[in-house]
């Protein structure tokens, strides 16, 4: 099914070649003068140049040529205006039309235009054995929604999680469970049967051994060189450290998979950094076969700097001077994991913007190299901080990080009071229902916002039921689904040849000139990875709907045809809704 504004393009498109303009003119856009039309096309503007013509006199001669033209119907009006501006109005039987075939049509006419690409999607990026804390969340909500979004239009999605699992984190965790527990059979170096099965700790314990040790390494200059050295024995096949490098891998694993869950957050893939090492040795050969990789002062590095470029960046240091690989080391293995067994038409990186310089070092490195091919995109989607209302990067009001389990827990928590106001729900169903719409409030507060941008994360704000919040969206779906069912115990059912008639109010029209949105909505916020446009589009969406309802009565209706017609189109306004939803993360409940 076309877009809308391409039908319209398309049948503007005739009058402009029969009155001998190109027809590459007749291109049209949403009206920015909505008082005066619905679309505008300004070709005569563009074409007035060319054809050495005044603008007005290109735009009258195509109107006419329209006017006189069975494509007439599709308007109610179509008029050239000064200076050359051609005003469209679509009629009301063919938007009625276009609101049928969206209804009939699977996915409501979108096209699969990702079929056969593959795309992978690194997001969520959570460190194995530190505890997940806002810090990690935006990664997990805008990845999913990049990912849901590209499956959605046909791309074959691979999300990988890509887990920090193979740094120093390990080396401190090791060392601090020596200090504590130094009886273990890992730290016995006569110790040659099996080792346990089970783990030496639990997630509680091991939540707190790495902040423990962390802070320890910080005092204890012995201590941080131990906990290097256990890394570097780990990184070497050390067989102990890798026992309990597997305990720590299964502890926190679980855990995380729990959290994400929560989150409504799932990965196809679960790989780390670890699964990037057994490229590494051949990839530095190779780095330095081809000549990239050189050594300066001790270490491995990789000229990535280009004359295009309007600051001076450093080079990618593939190789520390003590033989340690590093972050970008293991992005660069990872990537020949990849390409080996994905061959992807499309990287997407999620991560804060700190990290800007890291990806494009290691996309340049990528691409020179020929792992990657040149026209391949390599997509980093930077985003910035979540501050609290003081402007500050997000604290809980000890002033420490908080973790994003807590942070759940004061949404749902607030939700759940909000709607106990008025109770009318049981207090079991009212946490049930807090816990989808914290969720919603949560990812819609983040997702709305352009990515890159910091947000204030503003509590009272997100939950509100009102505005360009989350919990707006779901209240505006329960409520359709209310009046649907209302219409079902009055005995209502949809006819099978039901069909939605043309609009006979400005509201009505103005809900379905929204929904001819929808494909554009999806498509744009993909391919510019920016579901920000997708909270957009709903939101504008639940405004005219709301409108609508206010203005019309939907039930009371007495022409049973018109009744009939206004439940199939608030029925494909639900539909839509929550297609959208999906695509963002979160779903509605029955009630609120
Ligand atoms: N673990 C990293 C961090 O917490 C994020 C990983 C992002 N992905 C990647 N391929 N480098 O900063």
């Amino acid at each position: 099914m076309k877009k809308i504004l391409d039908c319209i393009a398309q049948a503007i498109m005739p009058a402009f070649t029969a009155c001998g303009y190109d027809g590459s003119y007749a291109r049209v856009t949403l009206s920015n003068r909505p008082d005066l039309c619905e679309y505008q096309c300004n070709g005569a503007m563009a074409a007035a140049k060319t054809y050495k013509k005044k603008p007005i006199d290109i735009a009258a001669d195509v109107v006419k040529q329209v006017e006189e033209s069975p494509q007439r119907e599709m308007f109610s009006q179509i008029t050239a205006v000064m200076p050359g501006f051609i005003n469209i109005r679509l009629s009301e039987e063919y938007l009625a039309e276009y609101m049928n075939s969206m209804d009939r049509e699977p996915k409501y006419g979108l096209e699969e235009t990702g079929k056969g690409e593959t795309v992978i999607v690194d997001y969520g990026g959570a460190n194995v054995a530190k505890p997940l804390h806002v810090g990690h969340l935006r990664s997990a909500i805008i990845g999913e929604s990049i990912k849901r979004l590209g499956r959605f239009l046909g791309y074959n999605m691979i999300g990988d999680v890509h887990l920090g699992d193979w740094g120093l984190q390990m080396g401190l965790i090791i060392e601090e469970l020596r200090e504590r527990k130094p009886d273990l059979p890992y730290f016995d170096d006569s110790w040659n049967g099996p080792y346990p099965d089970e783990a030496p700790f639990t997630i509680s314990e091991l939540e707190d051994i790495y902040p423990a040790a962390s802070a320890r390494s910080k005092e204890d200059e012995d201590f941080k060189a131990r906990a290097q050295e256990a890394t570097f024995r780990l990184q070497n096949g050390y067989e102990p450290f890798r026992a309990i490098w597997r305990h720590i891998m299964n502890v926190s694993l679980t855990d995380l998979k729990k959290n994400y869950g929560n989150l409504g957050v799932t990965f196809d893939l679960w790989k780390g950094e670890s699964d990037a090492q057994e490229y590494i040795p051949g990839l530095i050969e190779d780095l330095r076969k081809k000549g990239l990789a050189y050594e300066s002062q001790g270490a491995l590095v990789v000229d990535i700097a280009k004359e295009t470029d309007s600051k001076e960046l450093p080079p990618c240091i593939i190789r520390k001077s003590d033989g340690a690989a590093l972050y970008a080391t293991s992005d660069l293995g990872t990537i020949l994991d990849r390409e080996k067994k994905y061959a992807p038409s499309r990287y997407v990186y999620i991560t804060d913007k700190r990290q800007e310089l890291h990806f494009i070092q290691v996309f340049r490195v990528a691409k020179m190299a020929g792992y990657v091919k040149e026209d391949t995109p390599m997509v980093h989607l930077m985003f910035g901080t979540m501050n609290g209302r003081d402007g500050k990067p997000f604290k809980t009001r000890e002033g420490g990080v908080m973790r994003l389990e807590s942070l759940m827990e004061e949404i749902n928590g607030a939700v759940y009071d909000r709607i106990m106001e008025n109770r009318t729900v049981s207090c079991e169903e009212a946490r049930k229902t807090a816990g989808i719409i914290g969720l919603a409030a949560l990812k819609y507060g983040d997702l709305s916002n352009q990515a890159s941008k910091d947000y204030v994360f503003d509590m009272e704000r997100f939950i509100s039921f009102e505005g360009n919040t989350g919990p707006y969206i779901l209240y505006t779906i329960v409520r359709i689904k209310s009046i649907l069912s209302r219409y079902n115990e009055m005995g209502g059912t949809l006819p099978p040849d039901a069909t939605i008639l043309k609009a006979v109010s400005d509201g009505e029209k103005n809900l379905m000139l929204q929904l001819t949105k929808y494909r554009e909505a999806v498509e744009n916020s993909f391919a510019e990875t920016a579901p920000h446009k997708i909270c957009q589009f709903i939101y504008e969406l639940s405004d005219v709907f709301n409108k609508f309802y206010n203005s019309t009565m939907i039930l009371k209706e007495e022409n049973q045809d018109r009744r009939t017609s206004y439940i199939k189109l608030i029925t494909l306004t639900k539909g839509v809704l929550e297609t959208c939803i999906d695509l963002l993360g979160f779903e509605a409940p029955e009630r609120m």
